[in-house]
This record gives C-alpha cells, sequence and structure tokens, in this order.
C-alpha cells in the first residue's frame, strides 16, 4: 500500500494525466483531495471523478491558486516553457511545506528555488507511464530532505520504476531512458517495413514484429541472464541468426547509440540555455 498527502497536479495532460492514473490505482491511498488543473473546460470534464477535483482555467482563472492550497505535493506537468510563469502565478497559495515536483524537460531546479522558497525536486518520467512501466529520473533540490525525496519518490513508482540521480545526469538520463521509447518505436517501425516488404500482412508484421519486442523484453526482466547472454542463446554458431547479427553489427550500432544520444545531450543543453 502507497500512502500519499493531498496533491495537485497542475497541467493534467499525457504526462500529468498518466501519473493521476497512478494516484487511482489500487493499493494507492492519496490521504485527502487529488485536484488537477488544465487550461480547457472538455479536458477537465473528463478527468473528473469522485476522487478527483478537476478544474479548468477556462473557467475559473484562479484554478492553479485553488488547487495548491492545502495540497502537501504540486507536481508541475506544463510544458516547460510555462513553469516559470506557473510558480510565479501559485507562489502566495504553496504551503510552506508543500514539496514543488516538475517533469518539466530542462526547466533546472535553480530556476524553481529562485523562484518559490519551497523544496523543489525534478523529474523525468516516459511515456511507459501510460502503462504503468515509466521508468522515471528523479532528482532532488538543495532544500529536499532524504524523507521528502522518499515520498515523491513513491509517488512515482505509482507508475513504474524511479532511479534517483543527481541533477547533473537527468539530461544524460532523458537520453536514454526519456527519448528510449522513441528509439524502440523507430525500430519496430523499420523491422515492421522489412516484414511487410518480405510480402506480410500490416497486421501480420503487427504481431511478429510488436510480439517478439514484448516477448524479448519479458523473457529479459524475467531471466536472471543479461541482454547479451540471452542474444547468445538465441544466435547457434554458423546459423541463420548469427548470419543477420552480423551484418547488422556491421553498422556499428553502438557507435550510432552513442552519437544519437551525445546529439540529444546537445539539444538539451540548448534548450535549457534558452
Ligand atoms: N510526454 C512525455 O513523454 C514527457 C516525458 C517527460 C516529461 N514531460 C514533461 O511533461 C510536461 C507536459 O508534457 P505533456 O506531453 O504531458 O504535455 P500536454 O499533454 O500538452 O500537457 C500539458 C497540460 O497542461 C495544461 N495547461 C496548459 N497551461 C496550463 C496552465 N497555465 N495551468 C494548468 N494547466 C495548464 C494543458 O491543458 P489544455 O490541453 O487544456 O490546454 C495540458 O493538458 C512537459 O513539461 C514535458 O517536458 C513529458
Amino acid at each position: 500500500m502507497t500512502s500519499l498527502p493531498a496533491i495537485a497536479i497542475l497541467g493534467a495532460g499525457s504526462m500529468g494525466g498518466a501519473i493521476l492514473d497512478g494516484l487511482l490505482k489500487p493499493g494507492v491511498e492519496v490521504d485527502g483531495r487529488i485536484t488537477v488543473t488544465n487550461r480547457t473546460a472538455a479536458k477537465a470534464g473528463a478527468l473528473a471523478s469522485d476522487r478527483v477535483t478537476s478544474l479548468a482555467l477556462e473557467n475559473d482563472p484562479g484554478a492553479n491558486l485553488t488547487a495548491v492550497a492545502g495540497a502537501s505535493i504540486v507536481l508541475l506537468g506544463v510544458k516547460p516553457a510555462m513553469v516559470p510563469d506557473l510558480l510565479r502565478e501559485i507562489a502566495p497559495a504553496l504551503g510552506a511545506d508543500a514539496i514543488v515536483v516538475s517533469v518539466a524537460a530542462g526547466v533546472t531546479i535553480a530556476s524553481m528555488e529562485a523562484l518559490v522558497p519551497q523544496v523543489v525536486l525534478r523529474a523525468m518520467p516516459n511515456t511507459p507511464a501510460l502503462v504503468g512501466k515509466a521508468v522515471t529520473g528523479l532528482s532532488a533540490g538543495s532544500r529536499a530532505s532524504a524523507s521528502d525525496v522518499a515520498l515523491v519518490r513513491s509517488l512515482f513508482e505509482t507508475v513504474g520504476q524511479v532511479l534517483e540521480v543527481p541533477e547533473s545526469k537527468i539530461d544524460a538520463l532523458s537520453t536514454i531512458s526519456g527519448s528510449g521509447p522513441a528509439y524502440v518505436f523507430l525500430l519496430i517501425e523499420e523491422l515492421s517495413r522489412t516484414a511487410v516488404a518480405m510480402g506480410f500482412s500490416e497486421d501480420e508484421a503487427r504481431v511478429m514484429v510488436g510480439g517478439t519486442f514484448l516477448g524479448a523484453s519479458e523473457l529479459l526482466a524475467s531471466s536472471s541472464d543479461d541482454a547479451a547472454e540471452l542474444r547468445r542463446r538465441v544466435t547457434s554458431p554458423k546459423g541463420t541468426t548469427e548470419r543477420a547479427i552480423a551484418v547488422l553489427q556491421e553498422a556499428n550500432l553502438s557507435e550510432l547509440f552513442d552519437r544519437a544520444t551525445a546529439a540529444a545531450l546537445v539539444r538539451a543543453r540548448e534548450l535549457a540555455g534558452g
């Protein structure tokens, strides 16, 4: 059983909404209100329930102030460019002991701590949060105690696994697990394209490729062996897989991933620099 205090999610879109789903799972108890905000009434209406107060700025321009009043955790789920203005807006209504957690890419803890006196943490979840299988990087701000970090960790554990990292590593983590689902989808797209080129239907390709990624991931998750060992087991000496792997390795995949993640890291620094 996970126990969490009253929480406000400001900007319950794709990521904030996934975290809201985590809070509504069986086994998670929120001691107090869950309040979420969005800009549009249509979006807010879809999230309202007996356990969730869902407010729209469209109906009530003070919705963010209402939401944070009494909240022990305030999760910022808006786009990165909106975070500074949102913090300025809610500063007068934030409780002194509230913990502010941002999931905004590229917005530094120092920039947020400069705007509010509360404890601030920064998190980088990924989209499998939507199915409760996120990997979230979590960095503590300078005012966060071990118990603050533990509390926020338990919040993100409602949607998957959590890795605590110093903020200096969060952009690097983002190039692996934040962007990582896109790398996996690209591999799936390309292998599916090959299957269709071989004469399989789109549906057959989806079963073959999607099923293989899922099955291989689950095999890895349930095995005590690492990926390299599991790969060796599929690769009989002088067999067909060995030939295919040799061709893939000619493309120097490890160097390719080094270059791809380095490019993402350069972009993260550009974005953080404005
Ligand atoms: N998606 C990801 O993979 C991912 C991963 C890690 C981190 N993040 C971070 O998560 C944040 C949100 O991304 P997202 O993909 O979830 O975007 P999103 O789906 O557009 O969600 C943002 C939400 O904020 C609402 N909003 C806009 N202005 C607001 C305001 N002033 N007050 C309260 N709510 C407001 C929007 O409502 P309306 O739609 O009604 O305008 C929308 O529902 C970003 O900072 C991003 O860096 C995203």
